[in-house]
């Protein structure tokens, strides 16, 4: 029924909304399918690409192998430096791993394949502490507009305290849904 699919091609279009706002990624490790392997040289190393990205609180880190030749292992900064796989924190061979990202600061992975490590095969992932560029810019809390001044103004970018972000959130999606509705008609 032609009704019901277009229901779901604006629903779909509203949740590419709404997590184009939240952020939240999925990062595939290295940038393509094959990246979880010896590098070839320094600059195809996985820290290269690491150094080129940006991880944010909330997003996941995706590896793609083969998982019955290899694996991913979370470990602390010491095994990462000395390839130790004795003590990992987590064991991934699933060979589509996911990790989610929950805290800022590094996170440690090596390969579980033996000597694959001592040749490379490893990643440090820095995830950046949320919210720095407010609080730099924001000393002070300053008053929420009213909910009529962001009626009146939807697309002015908040800039300072968390419930104007929020409301300006609201706000962003209160219009996407309208756009949604009028799409349907
Ligand atoms: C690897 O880690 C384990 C447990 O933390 C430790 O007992 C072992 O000595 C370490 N091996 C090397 C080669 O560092």
């Amino acid at each position: 029924m032609a009704a019901s699919s277009r229901t779901v091609s604006a629903s779909l279009l509203f949740m590419f909304f709404l997590f184009g706002f939240s952020a939240a990624k999925e990062l595939l490790v290295g940038g393509n399918v094959n990246a979880w392997k010896i590098p070839s040289s320094e600059a195809d190393s996985l820290n290269n690409w690491a150094e080129k990205s940006r991880f944010n609180v909330g997003d996941h880190l995706v590896w793609k192998y083969d998982g019955g030749k290899d694996s991913v292992l979370q470990v602390n900064r010491q095994d990462y430096a000395n390839c130790n796989s004795s003590n990992p924190i987590e064991k991934y061979s699933d060979g589509n791993t996911k990790v989610k990202l929950d805290r800022p600061g590094p996170f440690y992975f090596i390969s579980g394949a033996k000597g694959h490590c001592e040749k490379g095969q490893k990643l440090v992932v820095v995830v950046i502490t949320p919210r720095r560029r407010y609080s730099a810019v924001s000393p002070a809390p300053s008053p929420a507009p009213s909910s009529a001044e962001l009626e009146e103004s939807p697309a002015v970018a908040p800039t300072s305290s968390a419930p104007v972000l929020q409301t300006g959130f609201a706000t962003a999606l209160g219009l996407l849904a309208t756009i949604s509705v009028a799409f349907l008609m």
